[in-house]
């Protein structure tokens, strides 16, 4: 993967993960916006801030903090590894 690069993950109860590459780092948030259930996986990056393509929310895919109206909720980011050369994202159990 290279700078800016996505990778859409689901698991087994069908939550989309969306997976991006910042100066060489994984991060890995929910591919839900919070404010309307739109999808994140679209919209353009700005840093380590990812603008939801729906009504242009900024959420900050290190810690998926909304960082600005119209989302007021964060979402779900999770831990992201890679192991020789396999992506590895840490899901907790509910
Ligand atoms: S759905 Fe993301 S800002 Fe509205």
């Amino acid at each position: 993967m290279e700078d800016g690069d996505r990778l859409f993950i689901e698991n087994h109860e069908q939550e989309i993960i969306l997976g991006l590459m910042v100066d060489g780092t994984y991060f890995a948030i929910q591919d839900v916006c919070t404010h309307d259930d739109g999808p994140l996986g679209d919209g353009d990056l700005d840093g380590c801030q990812l603008i939801c393509p729906r009504h242009g929310a900024r959420l900050d895919i290190r810690t998926g903090e909304a960082l600005t109206l119209p989302a007021i909720i964060d979402v779900p980011a999770y831990l992201i590894r890679v192991v020789e050369g396999i992506i590895e994202v840490g899901i907790p159990t509910k």
